[in-house]
This record gives structure tokens, sequence and C-alpha cells, in this order.
């Protein structure tokens, strides 16, 4: 199997699967407790259809859409996602790089293993920045300067991991920042011998953002469960964020907002967007799904604020039912991570030409010339 036999979600999972080691695989693709909320993401799209229709003459359909000042060529972007480095020797540059091509969004996780400026020197594309606050909150002044250093054109605060899910597979595979080579891991690393070499050979592992506050998950190996829970913020409030938003003075989200009452909030401090998600189901495991809430919160707020809608997003049809419901873009991660970990960069660039020829060829088949055109009409829910 190569990167031309990936054609879907499943099919670039399989590949990922194959190159790499088990717990890092299994880092990507589990979910918290028993993964009710992870299926659900995805399964939610199914409840509502689309309405397409006819003889509308279209040629060819804008797709673009702006978020965050900026406007992207495709209305789905790369969610902020930590430690890409585990996943491909160039790890976020790849990524960053692959976005920049499709003239989409590329997002940096607080815990990536490439720095803010690093991917600056790389991709003039447009970029958002994620931001965990930690108890050592100098780090937020800092991280939030170096973005504006770098050009980024968006931040986005994640409110929904102030402590980490409980993820039954890192528990069981061990799975540690950075890779801890026990007995039991340098067996199964070791049947990866491909993974094995190139994490060698290349640039130490390190989170690149954090590494100058502390060298846990960089030179000092914890789970990723043991170090969201030492690191950050329990205490994270209203005001923190509102402090994020008058310090960084631009674009800026809130990620993991679910509910009305909250995005309501998001407005009253200053928000300019909101990305409705639950961590891909890596969290509270039982919360509802995004695109679950999407309607009712784009009914009340979606004239005020930009909404994205991120978790369960594996075909450009859910990119386009997202948008009738309101949003303005989607996000994703598990399926550009798999690309990534499938094959580099030219991975992420098959994900998201895949992504663009679907969202091309149904916006065609909707009779759509572009994203104002789907709206509420184009949307019917089952009873
Ligand atoms: C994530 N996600 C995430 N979110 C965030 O705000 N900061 C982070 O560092 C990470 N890290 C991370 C690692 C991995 C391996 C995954 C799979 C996810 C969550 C991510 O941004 C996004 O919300 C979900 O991935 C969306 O769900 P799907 O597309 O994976 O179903
Ligand atoms: C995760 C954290 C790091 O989802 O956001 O693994």
């Amino acid at each position: 199997m190569n990167l031309n036999d990936c054609h879907n979600f499943n099919d670039f999972r399989k590949l990922a699967k194959k190159n790499l080691p088990s717990p890092i695989f299994h880092y990507i693709d589990g979910g918290a407790d028993d993964e009710i909320t992870l299926k659900r993401n995805t399964e939610a799209f199914d409840k509502c259809d689309l309405i397409p229709n006819v003889l509308t003459g279209i040629d060819k359909p804008d797709l673009s859409t702006t978020i965050f000042g900026r406007k992207i060529d495709m209305p789905i972007f790369l969610s902020p996602t930590a430690m890409q480095r585990l996943y491909d020797p160039e790890g976020d540059k790849a990524s960053a790089r692959a976005a920049e091509k499709f003239g989409t969004m590329y997002g940096m996780s607080t815990m990536a293993t490439t720095s803010i400026e690093e991917i600056a020197n790389v991709s003039s594309g447009p970029k958002l920045f994620q931001l965990y606050i930690h108890k050592d909150k100098s780090l937020t002044d800092d991280l939030i300067e170096r973005c504006k250093r770098a050009n980024f054109d968006g931040l986005c605060l994640t409110v929904d991991t102030i402590v980490a899910g409980n993820r039954e597979r890192d528990h069981r595979t061990g799975f540690t920042t950075p890779p801890k080579l026990t007995l039991k891991s340098l067996i199964e690393f070791g049947i990866k011998p491909k993974w094995v070499f190139n994490y060698f050979i290349n640039k130490k592992f390190e989170l690149a953002n954090v590494k100058h506050i502390t060298d846990k998950g960089t030179n000092i190996t914890k789970s990723v469960i043991d170090y969201v829970n030492e690191q950050y913020d329990p205490k994270m409030n209203w005001n923190d964020a509102e402090y994020c938003i008058k310090k960084w003075n631009g674009p800026f989200a809130l990620k993991g907002v679910m509910s009305v009452e909250d995005a309501k909030k998001a407005i009253d401090i200053g928000c300019t967007a909101i990305i409705i998600s639950n961590h891909g189901g890596r969290q509270l495991d039982g919360s509802v799904s995004p695109f679950d809430q999407l309607k009712e919160i784009a009914d009340a707020v979606g004239d005020k604020i930009e909404i994205i809608l991120d978790s369960g997003v594996r075909r450009g049809t859910h990119v386009l039912k997202a948008i009738a419901a309101g949003a303005k873009a989607c996000s994703f991660g598990k399926m550009f991570l798999f690309s990534l970990a499938a094959g580099g960069q030219a991975g992420v660039e098959r994900v998201l030409q895949n992504m663009y020829n679907e969202l091309e060829r149904n916006m065609l088949l909707m009779g759509c010339k572009n994203i104002k055109d789907l709206n509420n009409s184009k949307i019917k829910f089952r009873k």
C-alpha cells in the first residue's frame, strides 16, 4: 500500500498504522474513556442531508472563505496538533508547507516540536497559533509576543483541556513525550525500523515552544496526561481569556466552545471567532458532538462572530454540511496527521488535494457557485 492507494480517511489511517510504532498511532487515533464521543463526532454528520439545486450553469465554484482576517482558498484547514515530529521527521514544517501550497491555514500547537520562528521561516501562508495557558504565566506573554513578531494571522486559546482527558490507550501503550525507550517499547519501536532510523538521524525531539521554561516533555520523559496536568493551569477563566485577547490585539478564537451561552460570552470579551470543538473526542467522553451544536450556536450568534467547526470531519460533504448549518470553515486533526504519517508533506498535500476535489465536485453537484450559496436552505435535518 502506498500514498496513491489513499482515497479516504480509512486508507490514510491504514498506511499511518503501518508506518508508526503503535504507541504513536494510538496517541493520534484514540479518544477519552469509551470513545463514544470520538465516534459520534463523525456519525453526527449523517443525521442531515444535503439538498442540491440543478441546471445552475456553474463552471468552477469558488471555494474561498475568510477566517482570522485571511482569505483561504478552501474552507478546511489544519487543526493545531502536538508533536508532529513523531509522525514525520519534518513534522510541522511539512504540514505548514502543504497548507501554504493549497492556500489554506496551518495551525500550530503550543506543544509543537518545531518553533514559532522556524515555521515563520519556511511559510508565509496563513498561520494560526494555538495557546495553552501554563501555570507559569510568563509563557503566555512570551508566546503571544513571538507570534506577533512571526506574523501569525490569528491566535486561538484552547479551553477544553484544563486537565487531560482519560486516554486509556495511552495508559496501555505507555506513550510518553519524548518517546521512552523501555524494553517493551523498544520491541514495539524495533519492528518499525524505518521510523526508528528517522527518529535518530533527524533533529532531536523537543517541545520547541516551551523548552525554555520546562525540561519536562523535552528532556524529562512524561506521559502527555501527566504533562498536561502538571503544566496547564486548571483555574483558567474568562479574565485570562480576555487578557490574551487584549495582549494579542488581533483575530482571536476560543477553541472548544460548545454552548450558546459560552459563544455569547466569547463575543462579550472580544473574540472574533469561536472554534466549536470537543478536541476530537479526546477530552470529555459523553459530550455532545460539535456538529450537533453547530446550528443552534450559528442561529444565535452566527452574524456576530466567525464560526469554525472542528472534530469528526472526514469528507468534503461534512464540510459542506457544516457550512450550510452556519460555519465559515472547518478544521481537522486526525485525518491530516494520518496523511503526514503516511507520506510526509506529500501525504498532507494528497489529503488536501482529495478534500479540494471532493469539495469542488460536490459544490457543482449541489449547484452552489460559492460558499455563500451554501445556506440553511441546502440542508435538511432528519426528524
Ligand atoms: C490534537 N488536538 C490538539 N488541540 C489543541 O488545541 N492543541 C494540541 O496540542 C492538540 N494536539 C492534538 C494532538 C493529536 C494527536 C490530535 C489527534 C489532536 C485537537 C485538534 O486540534 C482537533 O481539535 C481535533 O483533532 C479535531 O478532531 P478530528 O479532526 O481529529 O476528528
Ligand atoms: C492532545 C493535547 C496535547 O490532544 O492537546 O493530545
